[in-house]
């Protein structure tokens, strides 16, 4: 089929296979850019691994370390006529290139909140790696059910106590307008956001592995946050969401006193804001990056979620020492956080409107980064050839 963008909101409907695999294969090319991480991951769980960060950790403990790794997420398959989801495609596209390497690559395809996948991962854990030394936690998710309550917990992105109003921009059309957005009206929603987004799964997921014999000696788990500007703090980390990123740090102790007698170690990296499917559904934020990217660009260096994860992995994780901040977080949102970097985005983020969003942000290249996620706009595809949509990840049989 002829398979083209069809946008709704900030979601695109369509994927496409061999734009997806040129995604894939460019963060490939870029880790192996940069070599061998020393002392790298050799056999890697990654719960969330088909879009954005976690597929940027997976190539990156893939290609930058020759680990072998399973990755778990949710995706829809391609039918006749139907393309596949953008995380179905980049893992097919990934395993594809892992298996050409000579690299173990298998993948599970379900919900990582329930107990029946966290089974499914540890009788294959079980069954061809033994164990594993790392384990990336990158889930995003609108919702939740609870495995052992049975409730569906949906997640809000609501402040607290005040309603806020400020910028936002319409990345397709441009167009900026004043949002105002509502404040929480009861506990409950912190409650479901939490459940959520929490760290509670998470430590589900670690206390589970370790049950089960699978985490080597020294494991290492990691687990995704964001802080960000003031500016976005009403919406963001003083949010319903910042709640559930601060139960998602706090998970960081607990999971270390579980891990201590296998020598293992928690830690929740502070990523920088970027394109991906869960952030463009977040009012404020897109216009915020585009100013970012702007600067970022201008300054020599912005990143993107492949160069986020080789610089977590070669400069942080497996580096001789792992800095970390006040809090005990990693950050690699430090570029971003630069008093320089912020203090140019605030006074870009005052003049912003839609006359001059073209000018004074990057807006161009978010919405190319929209369209990359879903395998478009990419110069080595053409588009309006008629492509296989039926497309299997190799080890997911069907
Ligand atoms: P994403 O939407 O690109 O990826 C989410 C992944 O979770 C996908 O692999 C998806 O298949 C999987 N997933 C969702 N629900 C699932 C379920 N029920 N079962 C199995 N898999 C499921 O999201 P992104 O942006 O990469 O987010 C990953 C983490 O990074 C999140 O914790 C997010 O808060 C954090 N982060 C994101 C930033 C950004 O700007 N995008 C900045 C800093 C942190």
């Amino acid at each position: 089929m002829i398979i083209q963008p069809r946008v709704r909101g900030f979601i695109c409907l369509t994927s496409h296979p061999q734009g997806t695999a040129q995604h894939v294969k460019n963060q490939i090319e870029y880790v192996k850019s940069k070599g061998t991480i020393e002392n790298g991951p050799k056999k890697v769980l990654v719960v969330g691994a088909s879009t954005g960060f976690g597929l940027a950790s997976r190539i990156t403990a893939a290609f930058g370390s020759d680990a072998a790794t399973i990755g778990v997420f949710f995706e829809k398959p391609a039918a006749e006529g139907k393309p596949g989801t953008a995380g179905w495609y980049n893992s097919a596209a990934f395993e594809n290139e892992a298996h050409a390497a000579g690299l173990y690559a298998k993948s599970i395809n379900g919900d990582a909140f329930s107990d029946d996948v966290k089974q499914q991962t540890i009788d294959l854990i079980k069954r061809d790696l033994g164990q594993v030394d790392l384990v990336v936690y990158s889930l995003a998710s609108p919702r939740r059910t609870h495995p052992k309550t049975g409730v569906a917990h949906s997640s809000v992105l609501k402040p607290i106590g005040q309603s806020f109003t400020d910028k936002t921009v319409d990345f397709h059309t441009g167009v900026v307008s004043d949002i105002s957005i509502q404040p929480i009206e009861s506990e409950e929603d912190i409650v479901n956001t939490v459940a959520v987004m929490g760290g509670e799964d998470w430590k589900f997921w670690i206390e589970d592995l370790k049950a089960a014999g699978v985490l080597a000696d020294g494991v290492k788990t990691v687990a995704y946050s964001y802080i960000g500007p003031e500016l976005t703090y009403p919406i963001y980390r003083n949010g319903t969401i910042g709640r559930a990123k601060d139960d998602l740090e706090a998970t960081v102790p607990l999971l270390n006193k579980l891990l201590g007698d296998i020598h293992g170690t928690s830690y929740v990296s502070v990523n920088k804001a970027l394109v991906t499917q869960s952030s463009s559904a977040i009012p404020v934020v897109p216009l915020y990056i585009s100013l970012l990217y702007k600067v970022m660009k201008e300054k020599g260096i912005h990143e993107g979620t492949i160069e986020q994860m080789q610089r977590l992995f070669a400069e942080r994780l497996y580096a001789d020492h792992t800095p970390l901040d006040e809090k005990g977080r990693i950050r690699v949102d430090d570029w971003e956080m630069r008093p320089d970097v912020q203090e140019e985005v605030a006074q870009l983020w005052q003049q912003a409107t839609t006359e001059n969003l073209d000018d004074i942000s990057d807006i161009q290249g978010y919405r190319d980064d929209f369209f990359n996620l879903f395998g478009f706009n990419f110069p080595e595809i053409d588009y309006d050839a008629d492509t296989n949509e039926l497309v299997n990840v190799p080890s997911i049989a069907g």
